[in-house]
């Protein structure tokens, strides 16, 4: 099975021209399945442009959704909304609103959206302020200790709703693919080539999502976990465990690329490139942080 991955694709900055380049550009790879691992569009233009694209590619497309898609709206309500609206759309499937995914028959794939969490870095003392505090409506209005309430709990719904799918995955298949936005370790939170400093990590990484993952790797040993996500906009690889890889794709605002087109056996046994194979060149950077994790 041929899959192309791609992140924070942000159709909503191109026209329809730029669109159609890219979408050619993912048929050329000619794939079976599409995964996107979220910052798609905002919420006024995501189902028109998740739909344009599912059209354009002819093939599944597996998605979880980023912040930016919850942007003049409600992250309730767009979950709610996009749920009930992908039931109708062959080929579009919300990962955080379905059930498991069989992608072949030793390969499941589980997703969900997953939330900066505010447990990494140091959020009281951080002077970064997201635009999400502004544009999405659960964060309106909210002092600076809700807004960190807020955080927790979305990291910890993504967290439960994963340590459920997972658990059902690992029964039943010998490797998962996890698709989220948010990197779930701080070790996976890259920019540029190095991790995010602890201004940026409350709301760029999701430490209770990263702690289900080490829980049911270190439960199934005899299982496989790989984790495609994305956010930061900048690439690379983190092995946190023998069988639980990080990979976080890059990305450019107004130019979507494909972070890679692979086989799915091949996902599991070499390392892929991220940031574009194809042409843009970018150096991947890969770590091996095993050996802390107990
Ligand atoms: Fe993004
Ligand atoms: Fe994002």
């Amino acid at each position: 099975m041929r899959v192309v991955w791609a992140t924070d694709i942000h159709l909503n900055f191109l026209g329809v021209e730029g669109r159609n380049v890219f979408f050619s550009s993912i048929r050329g790879q000619q794939p079976d399945a599409v995964l996107v691992t979220g910052d798609i569009a905002e919420a006024p233009s995501l189902t028109y442009l998740l739909h344009e694209m599912r059209q354009a590619i002819q093939v599944p497309l597996y998605f979880v959704l980023g912040n930016h898609d919850f942007y003049y709206g409600s992250i309730s309500q767009v979950r709610k909304n996009l749920k009930h609206w992908c039931e109708s759309q062959p080929g579009l499937i919300y990962l955080s609103t379905t059930k498991l995914i069989e992608l072949n028959p030793t390969t499941g794939l589980v997703g969900h959206d997953g939330w900066g969490d505010g447990r990494y870095g140091n959020y009281h003392l951080s002077p970064v302020r997201l635009s999400d505090q502004e544009l999405i409506a659960d964060f309106q209005g909210l002092d600076r200790e809700a807004v960190l309430a807020k955080l927790r709990a979305l990291g910890d719904e993504a967290a439960g709703y994963l340590r459920d799918r997972l658990d059902e995955a690992l029964e039943s298949y010998q490797r998962v693919i996890c698709l989220t936005h948010v990197p779930p370790f701080k070790e996976a939170c890259w920019y540029q080539g190095k991790m995010g400093s602890d201004d940026w990590l409350p709301y760029f990484a999701g430490r209770a999502v990263g702690e289900v993952l080490l829980n049911v790797s270190r439960e199934r040993p005899d299982r496989h976990i790989i984790v495609l996500c994305g956010h930061t906009h900048h690439a690379g690889i983190v092995h946190l465990r023998p069988n639980l890889r990080v990979i976080t794709g890059s990305a450019e605002y107004g130019t979507p690329c494909i972070q890679d087109t692979f086989d799915l056996d091949e996902l599991f046994t070499q390392s892929i490139l991220v940031g574009g194979r194809k042409g843009r060149g970018r150096p991947s950077v890969e770590t091996d942080v095993s050996e802390r994790q107990p």
